[in-house]
């Protein structure tokens, strides 16, 4: 049988509770929905107390090490992050620095954020988009951006805010799906 998709998910959120995994949350839920997928939803307010000023990898716990390898290893990837100062907090940042620069060429990454303003929206484009184009992702056409207002008890709600997570995911399912196609070097050509 062949293996189900992976969907990662990182959630940047530094609280608890976090408005960034509900988010998160919701667009995993989605993906899930619609189609055969494990899903590992790893939560920067537990890592990042953990990754504190390491730089190298092989100094980190065996836990975020396994994160790390579980996102260069995603079919999908799903992040998240609340708005710092018009950014992604240090420590998503950080938590990214300790990627292999060369482990997620070519996956498609699906952006998104909250704030506290829907001024600070562009944060998908003007903060994650760059990031993930530096590891030569394929950061997805259309992120969600929530605003504090669209959540009552840390969860989503507002249907305008479900309708542009329900968008979001139909249109990262063809991405996911894609990535089971035989890569053209895996065709056996059979000597006559
Ligand atoms: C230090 C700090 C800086 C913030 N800066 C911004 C900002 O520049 N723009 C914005 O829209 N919201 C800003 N916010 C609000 C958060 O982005 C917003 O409340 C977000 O939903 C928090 O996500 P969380 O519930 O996952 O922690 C800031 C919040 C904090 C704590």
């Amino acid at each position: 049988m062949s293996q189900p998709f992976k969907v990662v998910a990182v959630s940047g959120g530094l609280q608890r509770p976090s408005r960034t995994y509900a988010l998160v949350q919701a667009v995993v839920d989605g993906i899930a929905r619609k189609q055969a997928v494990e899903v590992e939803l790893i939560e920067l307010a537990e890592t990042s107390q953990l990754i504190g000023g390491t730089l190298r990898r092989d100094a980190l716990p065996a836990s975020v090490q396994a994160q790390l390898d579980a996102v260069e290893s995603a079919d999908l990837l799903i992040v998240g992050t609340p708005t710092f100062r018009a950014s992604y907090p240090g420590l998503f940042k950080h938590f990214f620095d300790l990627v292999d620069q060369n482990g997620l060429i070519d996956v498609p990454v699906l952006l998104t954020a909250t704030g506290g303003s829907s001024r600070h929206a562009l944060v998908l484009e003007q903060a994650l988009r760059p990031l993930f184009s530096f590891f030569q992702s394929l950061t997805l056409p259309i992120g969600v951006f929530a605003t504090d207002a669209e959540f009552r008890d840390y969860q989503v709600a507002d249907a305008g805010l479900q309708a542009r997570i329900d968008l979001a995911v139909e249109r990262a399912l063809p991405w996911l799906r894609h990535r089971t196609g035989t890569p053209p070097q895996l065709v056996q050509v059979r000597a006559a």
